[in-house]
This record gives C-alpha cells, structure tokens and sequence, in this order.
C-alpha cells in the first residue's frame, strides 16, 4: 500500500518541475495547466486516502499485538510459582505490565508505521531525485549517507542509557507499591519526611538517566540535520552551476523539483533517527518483557500427572521428608507423618517451626526439597495441580480478601455455588450473622484485602470462602491467632461441626490453649523436626518441649 501511497504523495514537485519547463520554453497552454493540476489535486488526494487506510490497518495490528502481550504476560504472572513472587516485587511487575508494554506499544504505533512510511519515502524520493538528474542526485544524496552512520552511533550509545532508565522506572514501581501498602505504618512512625527524600532520590536516579539519554539526543540529532542541510545546499550548487554553464543535463524546472524534493529526503532521515530513538526504548522495554515472559515456571503439572482419583479422601503422609528455601537453611528436616481421612489435626511449634511452610507443601505452593509428600497416597506432584488444588481449602495466617462485595469474595472459591449453598457456607464459618449485620449484607463492599472489616470478620469470611468449595482436606494457619475470644469460640465451634459430620480433613495451624486442649490429636514441631504426635494430655506429660510452649502459650493469654 505505501508503495501505491508515497509516489502518488509525492508527485507533486515533478508537476511544478514539468509546468516551470514549459513555461520557460512557452508550450504551457491554459488547457495543460488545468490538466497537471488537476493530475496534481488527484494523486495526491488518492495518495493520501491510501495511507490512511495503511496506517489505521497497521495500528490496528499493532494494537493488537500490544494487547496480546499484555494478556500473556498476566497469564504468566498468575501461573508464576510463589517462590517466583516472593522473589520478585510486584511493584516492578506491574510497572512492566504496564509501562514498559506501553513503550513497546509506542514504538510499534508511532515508531514502526512512520519508520515504514520513511524508508519507503526515502528510497522513492531518492529515485525520482536520481531519475531527474543521476549527477546531482548522485552528488547530492551523498551527505545523507553520512547522517545514517551517526545515527547508528546514536543508536550504539544510547542502548545501555534505556535499559538504565527503564530498571530505575520499575524501582520507583515498586517502591511506591510497598510504601502505599504500609502506608499506616509510615504515618505511626512518622516517616513521611524520610520516605519522601527516598522517594525523591529514585525519582532523581531516573531523571538523570532520562537526561543522559537526552544530552546524548542534542549531540548526534543536530549533527544528522546538518548532514541533510548539506545536501540542499549541493543540490542548489551544482544544479545553478550546471544551468550556467549551459549544460544540457539539467534545467531550472528540475531545479525546481528538487526544491519540492530537498524536504522529502530531509524529513525521513529525521524521522529515522527519532524512531531508531524510539525502537531504542522499546528495546529496552522489549528486553524487560520477554525476560518475564521466558522465566521458567517452577511449579508445573509434570508430563505424566494424573487426577486424584475420586472420591478422594483427604489422608496425607510425608515420607523423610525435607525443604529448604535457600540451602545453607533446613526448614523441615526428614519429618515422617500420616493424617488419615477425615481426622482432625492441630499443628503446634514454636514461630518459625515450619508450620506455614509445611501447609504449604500440601497444595504444592512450593516442591519438597526431600523425601516426599503424598495425598490420597500419590506423590503431589505426580498429580495434576488444578485436581490437587481443588480439593484443598486454605485459609492463611493472613488470607486475601479482593476489592469487591463479600459475595463475590465467597464466590471466588466456587463461581457457580448456589445461594443456598453461600449461606450454608456462611453458616458453617459462624459468618453470617456478622454478614446480615452488614449494611448491605452480602452486597457490602469489603475494601482492599478486606479492610473495611475488622481482624476477625475477615478471618471468618476467609473460612466461608475455603468451606464453600467443601474441601475435603481443610488447612487453616492460625485462623484465630489475630481474632477476639467471641470470633475464635465461633471460628472453633465450625471446625469441630465440620469433624463430627465427617466433611472431610482438617489440618489447623494454632497456638491457642483452648483449641489445642480440644484437639484430638496434636503434632508439635520445633526445629523443623517432628518432635512429638499426640493428645494434648499425652504431650503434656512425656513431651517437656511441648509442655514448656504450653505454659508459655498459656501465660500469653492469660495477659492478653
Ligand atoms: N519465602 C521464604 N524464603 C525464605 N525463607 C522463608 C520464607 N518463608 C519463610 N521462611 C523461613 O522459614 C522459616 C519457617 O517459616 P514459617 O513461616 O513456616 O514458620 P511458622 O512456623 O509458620 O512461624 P509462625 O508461627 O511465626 O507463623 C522461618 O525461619 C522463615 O524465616
Ligand atoms: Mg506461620
């Protein structure tokens, strides 16, 4: 199409020539004139209609593009595994999802589409210039060819400065991610003063780096304009010079043309040199992407991962098992287990144990490093993640409420539940009747992560959410551990309901004495090694560690 749109474009300084050279020789007549205007008027016209349709189709792809990358680059992020996203700062990702698609999407748009218009421009300007005249055009075109060498220099220079200025903009991401979750605690502390000058130092860090980039722009673009003044100058020269001294090789119509002509060359080569500055950018922003876009994903169905067969039953046995995060630090040291079906287990240990660390094993949020970890005795990770993850509830120390109304943050767990089932669900958790309380019931907003709830009405409604899937094995890290003694009796009352009607496992992460007491069956950890398995009351008495973090336990709260 631009093949059709340039020439047609640029016919126009061919008819001043033709017109000016009849002129001289006195064969224009007023029909002629009418004729080569209106020649004029037409290729221009089509031309331009043409290139519209050219650009819209290209930004149409390019936008696309841009979208697609967008839409691949959250997926990735979503199947990306925990470890991945406690390595990575979220701040950094968003900035990469965003800004730096942005500038990908800016050099395809603006940078690609014209730097095609250009290239095309430039080479059949070039050919009328040297179809006119091969010895001026000749002559003339030389100093352009000099002006794409600095630009290449440019180029060369200029790369690393980008990649600089688009890390310092993914640092200012994430740092303004971080600060603005703990806002609170910035203000308690009265850190306002301190946060704005670490602030305005990465924001500074970023204008230098942009400035270098632009420094370096003022030094090379000039250089390259001048180049294309050059070639004016040579076409004026040796065109008049030719025309004195009489030669038949050129003509004042020509020189005319080449008039029209001079600004069609110079623009491209400007154009060149700001789009090579673009797809710079985008380069480096490109780099960015794709290296989240190529980053392995470490928690992955394997080739040949089956579905858990059903019903599953919801036993779990750990074998010698190990994990570390780094590994100069055992977290869990060659712990042998089994939860059989439909028992009710608490967790206990010291802070640091390994307790959420091993919860975590179970749904596969991390591999073991040793040994291994099974589920209705088949290795989890011979099993597909999606049947693994299907089966188990989990409510975290501190789980995730997403910005919407309590209903559709029960709905998370099962989209298609039924009203009947949300409200047994609510039920089960002891949350409904703070629900009702609500102003507008299931319909109220909750705020970001659930902040316009209090402590235990967010771990309650986090429980609903995990009961509503009807789980078969439930794993609760401390669900009571920031809750007032009303939320816990009632947080405990629905475990022991879901026991006793055989629903299913439940694993609980807890240190309060009064669940612990009541816990048929109790595995205390410390030092990442399974120190003891048993009722509390056997605990008590042959398990001096336990028994010590009990009275300790104990004292807590009884203070509180
Ligand atoms: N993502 C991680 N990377 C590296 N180390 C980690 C990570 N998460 C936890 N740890 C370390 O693993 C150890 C066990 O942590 P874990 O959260 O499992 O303890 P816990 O028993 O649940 O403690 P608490 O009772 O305080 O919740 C801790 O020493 C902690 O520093
Ligand atoms: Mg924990």
């Amino acid at each position: 199409m631009l093949l059709v749109a340039v020439p047609l474009m640029n016919f126009h300084p061919l008819v001043w020539g033709i017109v000016a050279d009849k002129l001289i020789s006195g064969s224009l007549t007023s029909s002629s004139l009418a004729f080569w205007l209106a020649v004029m008027l037409f290729t221009y016209l089509v031309g331009v209609v043409v290139k519209a349709i050219h650009t819209y189709l290209l930004e149409k792809a390019g936008q696309a593009f841009v979208r697609d990358i967008r839409v691949d680059l959250f997926a990735k992020f979503e199947h990306q595994s925990l470890a991945y996203h406690h390595e990575t700062h979220s701040g950094e990702l968003v900035t990469r999802i965003i800004s730096d698609v942005d500038a990908m999407e800016q050099s395809v748009l603006q940078g690609l589409t014209s730097l095609l218009g250009e290239l095309v421009t430039f080479v059949v300007v070039a050919g009328m210039v040297l179809w006119i005249s091969p010895l001026v055009g000749s002559v003339s075109i030389l100093p352009l060819a000099v002006s794409f060498i600095f630009i290449r220099m440019y180029n060369r220079r200029v790369k690393s400065i980008y990649s600089g200025v688009r890390s310092r903009l993914g640092k200012i991401g994430s740092f303004v991610q971080d600060r603005l979750t703990g806002v609170q605690e910035t203000q308690a502390y009265g850190q306002q003063g301190a946060e704005e000058r670490a602030f305005a130092k990465k924001a500074n860090a970023f204008y230098e780096a942009s400035i270098k980039a632009s420094k370096l722009r003022q030094i090379y673009f000039p250089i390259v304009s001048v180049f294309g003044f050059i070639n004016n100058i040579i076409m004026l020269g040796v065109g008049a010079w030719l025309i004195m001294n009489q030669s038949t090789a050129f003509t004042i119509g020509g020189l005319l043309a080449y008039r029209g002509f001079w600004w069609r060359l110079q623009s491209p080569i400007r154009t060149i040199a700001q789009t090579s500055d673009i797809l710079q950018r985008a380069r480096a922003s490109a780099a960015r992407v794709f290296e989240l876009m190529q980053a392995p994903v470490a928690i992955i169905d394997t080739p040949n991962a089956q579905l858990l067969p059903k019903p599953v039953r919801g036993s779990v046995k750990l074998e010698n098992l190990s994990f570390h995060y780094v590994p100069q630090k055992p977290i869990l040291t060659d712990v042998n287990l089994t939860i059989h079906s439909g028992e009710f287990v608490a967790i206990a240990g010291s802070s640091g144990s390994g307790k959420t660390t091993l919860l975590n094993l179970i749904p596969r949020y991390f591999d073991v490093t040793g040994g291994q970890l099974l589920v209705d005795n088949i290795d989890v990770r011979n099993v597909q993640l999606g049947s693994l993850r299907e089966t188990i509830g989990l409510v975290r120390q501190e789980s995730y409420l997403f910005d919407g109304t309590v209903r559709e943050n029960l709905l998370y767990a099962k989209p298609d539940a039924s009203e009947t089932e949300l409200l047994a669900a609510a039920q089960g958790a002891n949350a409904s009747g703070f629900i009702d309380g609500l102003p507008k019931g299931y319909n109220t907003h909750v705020g970001q992560n659930g902040v316009k709830l209090s402590g235990g009405q967010r771990q309650r409604l986090s429980l609903a959410r995990a009961l509503l899937s009807k789980p078969t094995l439930l794993l609760l890290d401390e669900p009571t551990a920031s809750v007032e003694p009303e939320s816990e009796s009632l947080i405990r009352d629905s475990i022991l309901t879901r026991t006793r009607a055989g629903e299913g496992t439940t694993i609980l992460v807890t240190h309060r004495i009064d669940l612990l007491s009541q816990s048929p069956r109790i595995l205390f950890f410390d030092e990442g090694q399974l120190a003891d398995d048993g009722s509390h009351d056997r605990l008590v008495t042959r398990c001096s560690a336990y028994k010590d973090a009990y009275q300790q336990w104990e004292r807590e709260e009884t203070v509180h």
